[in-house]
């Protein structure tokens, strides 16, 4: 009985093939809208130039510094490239919550503090510039490998006067304003690219880079021929391949009404409550700043129909407070407790606050959490599925990267079976872990560039 009604409640949650196989469609007609120079600038998906031309070739040499911004953890690298090997030093600082969400100028200056820091430990500051490799996981109009304006930001981050600005000039600003740093900043990526390439480099058949962490994005190789907008830019005389790396940003997909058939009103409470209502909602249905949130909403909603705690919504009505990790904790136990003791459930709900708890609760629980992310990695892989069949090529390494991806114990799983169950029967494809996160992509794209810059000079 109230299996049955806790069924009909989360029944939305479930998406069938069909309509995955709907989804994809509109997604490839927002690829579409995203590339050609009429629709772009109204398209919800942007499909951004990276500027990145080819994936490495095994050839990349020397030392390089990357920052890397924008998922859960804020990281400064050293990175020695030597004999097809890369060896990797790194530190990672916290940004903490008022300077994601203060001022510009700060979240910049914190930055340079933290790559001056770095550069002191590792006896680099009064010794030759290195070339730098700039992830920076938000969307951005390129122009060029150097220059990166931020068009909005998305995920937790809202520091003021940043967007329309060129993020590469913020960050040399902040080290001329300390002084003490030199700083030569020779590319700039998202977090997409960084991995595509660092995967690409260990394996050359890497084409597609995805992100499922505290946001969610893909990147992959794209024809010029199919990208309209950048006809005017390049000169097809370059010498260069026909291809660039695109990043799609299709965390935004949904964004001008693509996916309200699929949003539950689940999905809507999480979006009005957030700090970009309207905006990311293919990325909130799916990355990991998202669907412990969706979780929570759910039993709160069961909570209050009697259904789960004996009624009591108090514990389980405060925003945010069912991070994501419990959701792959919870899943953890599900697969692995075969005498279903639930400890760990019991445990977690306990901590939240709520008062006798009963096994029931914890296989309910364990539901929502196996509904809300089995959700999460067939959308994704709708989304991957969609890339692959536009892409048309006979063999694609897609490079994967992010918490809910390494961390949950069956989304990568999830996510390779419902892709095979998608993409065109003549296609075949792998999922790569980006072991060292986006990183190494960011030295290997300023490699290309110094090389590039050299062989001009
Ligand atoms: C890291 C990459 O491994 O994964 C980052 O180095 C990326 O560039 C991040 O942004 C994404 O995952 P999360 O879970 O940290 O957002
Ligand atoms: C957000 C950002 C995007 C990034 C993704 C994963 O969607 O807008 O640029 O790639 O998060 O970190």
């Amino acid at each position: 009985m109230i299996r049955d009604r806790i069924d009909e409640i989360t029944r939305s949650l479930v998406v069938c093939d069909e309509t995955l196989r709907r989804m994809m469609a509109s997604l490839e007609a927002a690829f579409n809208k995203g590339l050609a120079t009429e629709t772009a600038s109204s398209a919800s998906v942007r499909m951004l130039p990276s500027y990145v031309r080819s994936v490495p070739n095994g050839t990349e040499e020397g030392d390089f510094l990357a920052l890397d911004l924008g998922g859960t953890n804020f990281r400064v690298l050293l990175i020695q490239i030597h004999n097809r090997e890369a060896k990797m030093t790194s530190k990672i600082f916290r940004v903490p919550d008022h300077v994601m969400k203060g001022s510009g100028e700060a979240l910049f200056d914190h930055i340079a503090s933290c790559m001056a820091q770095f550069m002191e430990e590792h006896g680099l500051k009064n010794t030759k510039c290195l070339p730098l490799g700039f992830t920076f996981s938000f969307p951005c109009k390129q122009e060029g490998l150097t220059k990166a304006r931020l068009i909005n930001w998305t995920k937790g981050f809202n520091a003021s006067g940043v967007e329309n600005e060129d993020v590469v000039d913020l960050l040399r600003r902040a080290c001329h304003r300390r002084g003490d740093i030199d700083i030569d900043v020779v590319a700039v990526l998202n977090d997409t690219t960084g991995t595509l390439m660092a995967c690409a480099f260990k394996e050359n058949s890497c084409q597609v880079g995805v992100i499922v962490g505290t946001g969610t994005n893909a990147c992959y190789m794209e024809k010029l021929t199919r990208c309209g907008k950048l006809e005017t830019e390049l000169d097809p005389t370059d010498g260069l391949p026909d291809e660039m790396c695109i990043n799609t940003e299709w965390g935004a997909f949904g964004d001008h009404g693509e996916m309200e058939s699929l949003r539950t009103e689940f999905d809507v409470e999480v979006d009005q409550a957030s700090i970009n209502p309207g905006r990311q909602l293919f990325e909130k249905m799916i990355s990991g700043m998202y669907l412990g949130e969706i979780v929570r909403v759910v039993l709160a909603r069961l909570a209050r129909e009697g259904l789960l705690f004996g009624g009591d919504t108090d514990a389980i009505s405060k925003k945010g407070g069912f991070p994501t990790k419990y959701v792959s904790e919870i899943e953890s136990e599900l697969l692995e407790d075969e005498e279903r003791t639930f400890s760990k459930t019991f445990q977690i709900l306990e901590d939240l606050g709520i008062e006798g708890v009963s096994q029931l609760d914890c296989i309910h629980v364990a539901t929502v959490c196996t509904l809300v992310s089995t959700r999460a990695a067939h959308l994704t892989a709708a989304g991957i599925a969609a890339i692959l069949n536009r892409m048309q090529k006979p063999y694609v390494t897609v490079g994967v990267d992010g918490s809910v991806y390494r961390f949950h114990p069956t989304f990568p799983r999830l996510l390779d079976e419902k892709i095979d169950q998608l993409i065109d029967g003549n296609l075949e494809y792998q999922l790569m872990l980006s072991e060292d996160g986006s990183g190494r992509g960011a030295a290997l794209v300023a490699a290309v560039a110094t090389r590039m810059k050299n062989e001009r000079s």
